[in-house]
């Protein structure tokens, strides 16, 4: 569903080579978790996925579609949550997901019902008449998932979605996540929270300085760490992910 082929981006006229030959596949149905150090290429990764960035090499198709050939079909059947989200911060709540459900042309007859279902869950009922220069942190972070559910995507990609939530929202994203996939949508999301990953995804890879260092299940990562140290049954993902970017 999303396919990741060789592909290497550098800023700074070639001096930052921030990824390196990444090749990365992701199945329908699957959560993949992207975990790695701060500057690792997480966001880079992700905004080459979107489209945000043009590879300087290899190649990107989601949904079976290239995202440099086709990007308009590509974008169709993805929504994107990025790290620190810009919206317009004049637009009131519901203003802003009515523009994004325009752009996505999900119909104006399950519109309503759709947004009210999310505003109920991520408790924004109360906000949504409000401009959303008015909103905290976590509420305008709700309004951006709230955003990306919205359309119904075959394909979703989450920056570090997490960040800025309370606890009832974390667990409410968590079952949504879940929920998507379990639906037959693919999500791809970059984490620091080791516990997250290794409970909700399928799959997980490691970036280390641009480099893919590991990929697989849980199980396949465990051994993994088994074949280079000794004991690895039930070795945590964070001991795998410390002694894996230690190095
Ligand atoms: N716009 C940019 N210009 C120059 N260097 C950048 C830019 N964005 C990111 N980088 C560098 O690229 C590398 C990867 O960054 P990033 O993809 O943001 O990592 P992560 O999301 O894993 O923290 C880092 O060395 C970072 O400093
Ligand atoms: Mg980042």
């Amino acid at each position: 569903m999303i396919d990741i082929q060789n592909v290497s981006k550098s800023y700074a006229k070639g001096k930052v080579k921030a990824v390196d030959g990444l090749t990365l596949t992701v199945r329908p149905g699957e959560i993949f978790g992207f975990l790695g150090p701060n500057g690792a290429g997480k966001t880079t990764t992700i905004k080459l996925i979107v489209g945000l960035l043009r590879p300087d090499a290899g190649t990107i198709a989601v949904a079976g579609w290239d995202n440099q050939r086709d990007p308009l079909k590509a974008k169709a059947v993805t929504t994107y949550v990025p790290d620190t989200p810009e919206i317009y911060e004049r637009l009131t709540g519901l203003e802003y997901l009515n523009f994004i459900g325009d752009v996505y042309g999900v119909p104006r007859a399950d519109r309503l019902e759709r947004i009210r279902k999310w505003l109920d869950v991520f408790e924004l009922t109360g906000a949504v008449a409000s401009p959303i220069q008015s909103y905290s942190h976590g509420m305008r972070q709700k309004i951006v998932l709230i955003a990306a559910l919205l359309p119904g995507p075959r394909v979703m990609v989450l920056d570090e979605p997490m960040v800025g939530l309370d606890a009832r929202a974390a667990h409410h994203m968590k079952e949504l996540m879940r929920d998507h996939c379990d639906r037959g949508g693919t999500l791809f999301f970059s984490t620091h929270i080791m516990e997250v990953a290794e409970r909700l995804c399928d799959r997980i890879g490691i970036i280390h300085k641009g480099r893919l260092i590991a990929c697989g299940t849980m199980a396949e990562l465990r051994a993994g760490a088994a074949a280079r140290t000794i004991d690895a049954v039930g070795t945590s993902l964070e001991s795998i992910f410390l002694e894996l970017t230690e190095r």
